[in-house]
C-alpha cells in the first residue's frame, strides 16, 4: 500500500511538474519563423485573402506530364460522392458542348493500365493534381527550374 502511494505520488509529481513547465513558458514563436509567419503559437492569424485567377492561360507547363493549371475560378465548383462539376464541362460528352478540353486518355486509365469505358476513379478528384493558376509566392522557397526543353 505504501508503494502504491508512493507510486502514484511519484506519476502526480511527473505530471504537476510538466503543467507547472507549461507554465513558465508562455508560447511564443522561441525565434523560429514558421509557415505561419511569426504569430504567436496560441494565436490564431487571419486567413489569407482570396488569389485572383487570371482568364488568359498566363502560366504554361514546366515539365512534359504536368497537370495543365486550370485557367479559370472553381469556387462553388462541387467534386464529392454525388457530383462531380468538372465533368460537367470537362467529359468527353459534354466537352464539345461546352466549349472545354476534354479530359485526355489517360483519365481512363487505371491502376493496371487497363482503359476504361468511363473516367477511371483515380482521376475522379482533379483538384488533386489541377489547381487554379495564380500570381502566388511559393510558401517555401525552392530554386526549381522549367525542363531544359520548355525553356
Ligand atoms: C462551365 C464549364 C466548366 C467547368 C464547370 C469547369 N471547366 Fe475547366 N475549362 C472550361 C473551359 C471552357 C476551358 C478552356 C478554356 C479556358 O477557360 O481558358 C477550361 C480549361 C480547363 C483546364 C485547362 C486545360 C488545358 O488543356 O490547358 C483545366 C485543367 C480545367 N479546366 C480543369 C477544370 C477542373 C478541375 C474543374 C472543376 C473543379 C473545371 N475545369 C470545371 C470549362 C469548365
Ligand atoms: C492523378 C492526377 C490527375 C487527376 C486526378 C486528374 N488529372 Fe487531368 N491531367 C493530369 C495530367 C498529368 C495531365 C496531362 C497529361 C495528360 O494529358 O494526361 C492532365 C490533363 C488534363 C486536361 C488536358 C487534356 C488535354 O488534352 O490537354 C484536362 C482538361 C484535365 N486533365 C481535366 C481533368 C479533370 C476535369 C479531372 C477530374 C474529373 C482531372 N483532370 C483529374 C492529371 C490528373
Amino acid at each position: 500500500m505504501k508503494k502504491l502511494m508512493l507510486a502514484l505520488f511519484a506519476i502526480g509529481a511527473v505530471i504537476s511538474g510538466s503543467v507547472f513547465a507549461e507554465l513558465d513558458n508562455p508560447g511564443g514563436t522561441g525565434g523560429l519563423d514558421s509557415l505561419r509567419g511569426e504569430t504567436l503559437l496560441e494565436d490564431t492569424r487571419p486567413a489569407d485573402a482570396f488569389k485572383d485567377f487570371p482568364k488568359e492561360h498566363a502560366v504554361d507547363s514546366s515539365y512534359v506530364y504536368q497537370p495543365p493549371l486550370i485557367p479559370h475560378a472553381i469556387r462553388n465548383y462541387e467534386v464529392s460522392l454525388n457530383a462531380n462539376k468538372c465533368l460537367a464541362c470537362h467529359s468527353w460528352k459534354n466537352a464539345k458542348e461546352m466549349g472545354a478540353t476534354k479530359i485526355s486518355v489517360t483519365h481512363y486509365v487505371n491502376r493496371e493500365d487497363a482503359v476504361l469505358a468511363d473516367m477511371s476513379p483515380r482521376r475522379y478528384f482533379c483538384l488533386q493534381c489541377h489547381v487554379p493558376q495564380t500570381e502566388a509566392a511559393p510558401l517555401v522557397g525552392n530554386d526549381f527550374e522549367r525542363v531544359q526543353s520548355l525553356k
